[in-house]
């Protein structure tokens, strides 16, 4: 009988032991900013940059998230609300993995925000403003989506004719339109160490 007297608790896998196998602390970094202010580049850079450095390390994007998980949704207020629960919940499970989880999504406004905020934690979400004036990332335009939405061909894009509301009090703030890309990964990658470091 003893066997059954045991709490199921004993036999998880504790957040602890996997960042103890890890030789990390997990955390989950929420990069925000309009699109084209250099978000997933400068993701993509730090999570190479890290899983050199030997730790672990997963980006999510539009690019695997948006084309696969929540392939459903569009860009309504409702639909990027969702867009951002369902990616908040999945950080959540990297985290409690152990896994350096890395979001690259625009989250425009401040309740999107604090709805990922809720559903990981303070104590493990760290918020990163990529700040480009609206100008610079038109000017950009990497996708080419700026000129369509400014043909009226791509209603409710953010910084034309939908608000991206800045984060108030960042954990940290990185202006890409002084800094570049390798400057940007540094000085996150630089901040982040004293996160993830056991
Ligand atoms: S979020 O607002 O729900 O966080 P997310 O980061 O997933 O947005 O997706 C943003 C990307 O989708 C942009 O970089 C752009 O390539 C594309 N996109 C398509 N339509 C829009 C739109 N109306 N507003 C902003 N981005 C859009």
């Amino acid at each position: 009988m003893a066997e059954h007297i045991h709490p199921i608790f004993d036999q998880l896998v504790q957040r602890s032991e996997r960042e103890a196998r890890l030789q990390q602390r997990s955390k989950v970094l929420w990069l925000t900013g309009l699109s084209g202010s250099g978000k997933s580049t400068i993701a993509r850079h730090l999570e190479r940059r890290l899983f050199e450095a030997g730790f672990f390390a997963q980006v999510l994007d539009g690019d695997n998230i948006r084309s696969g998980i929540n392939s459903n949704l569009g860009f309504s207020e409702s639909d990027r609300t969702e867009n951002i629960r369902r990616i908040a919940e999945v950080s959540r499970l990297f985290l409690y993995s152990g896994v350096i989880c890395i979001n690259s999504f625009i989250s425009p406004t401040r309740a999107i925000r604090d709805l990922a905020l809720q559903i990981i934690g303070p104590a493990d979400f760290l918020e990163i403003y990529i700040n480009a004036p609206l100008d610079v990332c038109e000017q950009r335009d990497v996708k080419g989506l700026y000129a369509k939405a400014r043909q009226g061909l791509i209603p409710g894009f953010t910084g034309i004719d939908q608000a991206y509301e800045a984060p108030l009090a960042p954990a940290l703030e990185i202006n890409t339109a002084h800094l570049s890309i390798d400057e940007a990964v540094e000085v996150l990658y630089t901040f982040l160490l004293s996160q993830i470091r056991i």
